[in-house]
């Protein structure tokens, strides 16, 4: 089987390698790829939103499936485009079309889906520029701190809480009506503040039947104990030690089950990841969000821990076999540290020659911004490369990649040092 993979993160890197463990792989391509992915496929240099090209990927090396990592080609139609065309709808795609998307791309659709299938999350009303009167009145309405979110993508800064009310109010002006997210700020979700502690579940979904993938937990912020700037990611670690089985029984019934069922009760397509962020909210789960792909880094925690073969996994997905498909779980933890530039998430350097990756004998690297110039390996991101370990415990595991880290250096490497510090 051939298959493309979409994307040039971290996450991209994980299912590269994972595939590129599968027997049944014949070619793997990987589109834009990194110097991380290029020891497992083939890297096609081109952007994940120019349709025509993905096409001419795929009809001139033969793809036979189409695995989507970012969520922006998904909400701009990429899964349609093949549906509608001729020499690509017979391809699968891994990951929903448009309209399912939105369940990432749109806030005010997310919550209306949970409402209507009963799924817990917190309180919310939507505002645009015509109704921002009533959503000052509705922020009035609420206790601190105040949750606003824009409705559409934003590159994952589109969430602000705030903790005064007239700054919120500030806030939710710049939003609507001088369009602090550009579009993606046309329309405000307001919502009641949850207090608990994180975590998120990761379903593969055939729209028929699913399979859950590990739990994970991830550290957005960039400094210790969660201080500062939100990232992309900073670490994550699999499984998430708090998640019991009675917890996860409830995330099971009550979200999991809920979800996949209310996609087939409103007769929406669905075939790929969903990835629920989770708050527990007194030991109760709550639904943050949606998001239609896996996350990253969770990603590089997650695949490691699955035994299961990958062609096998994702041809289940895409014949609707996914009833009949028992995924094997690895029951080590895995943990992951990114190493990021110094600077990021605000402004930072590129081009850092990166020394000392042969060394690392004891951990994976999933790269996630770098390329190769000649024998080089140069950062070209903010988070740069994602060490992952295995151990018995998540503390023994992020030992192993801290001890590892120290192998690797590029100038103003930074990352955090206290993944897991809340567990
Ligand atoms: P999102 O972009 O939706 O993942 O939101 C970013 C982060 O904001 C989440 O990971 C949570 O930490 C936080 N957050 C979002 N919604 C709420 C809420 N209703 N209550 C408390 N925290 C929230
Ligand atoms: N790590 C969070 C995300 O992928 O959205």
């Amino acid at each position: 089987m051939n298959i493309l993979i979409l994307g040039s993160g971290g996450r991209e890197c994980a299912f590269a390698w994972k595939f590129a463990q599968s027997p049944k792989t014949e070619k793997l391509f990987i589109a834009p790829g990194n110097a991380g992915t290029e020891k497992y496929g083939i890297n096609l240099p081109i952007n994940v939103n120019d349709f025509d090209a993905i096409k001419d990927i795929v009809l001139d090396n033969r793809i036979n499936m189409v695995i989507v990592g970012p969520e922006d080609p998904l909400v701009n139609g990429l899964h349609d485009y093949f549906l509608a065309d001729d020499s690509l709808k017979e391809v699968p795609v891994i990951g929903p079309q448009k309209f399912a998307a939105q369940l990432e791309g749109s806030k005010e659709f997310a919550k209306e889906f949970m409402f209507r299938h009963n799924i817990p999350t917190a309180k919310y009303q939507s505002f645009t520029k015509e109704s921002i009167d009533q959503g000052f009145n509705f922020l009035d309405s609420l206790k601190p701190p105040y949750v606003l979110k824009a409705d559409g993508l934003a590159a994952g800064k589109g969430v602000l809480i705030i903790s005064d009310l007239e700054e919120a109010k500030r806030e939710l002006e710049e939003m609507l009506t001088h369009e602090k997210f550009g579009t993606a700020s046309a329309k405000v979700v307001i919502e009641e503040f949850l207090d608990g502690i994180e975590m998120s579940s990761f379903v593969l979904t055939d729209g028929n039947d699913y399979v859950l993938f590990p739990n994970a937990k991830d550290y957005k912020r960039i400094g210790e104990g969660d201080k500062g700037l939100n990232t992309g990611g900073m670490g994550a670690v699999s499984p998430v030690p708090f998640a019991n089985s009675a917890l996860l029984k409830k995330v099971e019934d009550r979200i999991i089950k809920p979800t996949i069922e209310g996609l087939k009760k409103d007769k929406i397509p669905y075939v790929g990841f969903i990835f629920i962020g989770l708050i527990m909210v007194k030991n109760e789960p709550m639904v943050i969000e949606y998001n239609v792909r896996m996350g990253d880094p969770e990603t590089e925690v997650v695949f490691p821990r699955i035994k299961s073969d990958f062609v096998d996994l994702f041809k289940a997905t895409a014949n609707k076999k996914l009833s009949e498909f028992a995924i094997e779980i690895d029951e080590r933890s895995a943990c992951t540290v990114m190493l990021v530039s110094g600077g990021y998430p605000e402004n930072y350097e590129k081009r850092k020659e990166i020394s000392g990756l042969e060394n690392v004998k004891e951990s994976i690297l999933f790269h996630a911004g770098t390329i190769r110039e000649n024998d080089k390996v140069l950062s070209s991101g903010g988070r740069v490369i994602a060490v992952t370990s295995y151990g018995p415990n998540f503390k023994e595991a992020l030992e192993q990649s801290y001890k590892n880290i120290e192998l690797i250096k590029f100038d103003r490497m930074n990352f955090r040092k206290d993944i897991g510090f809340d567990l």
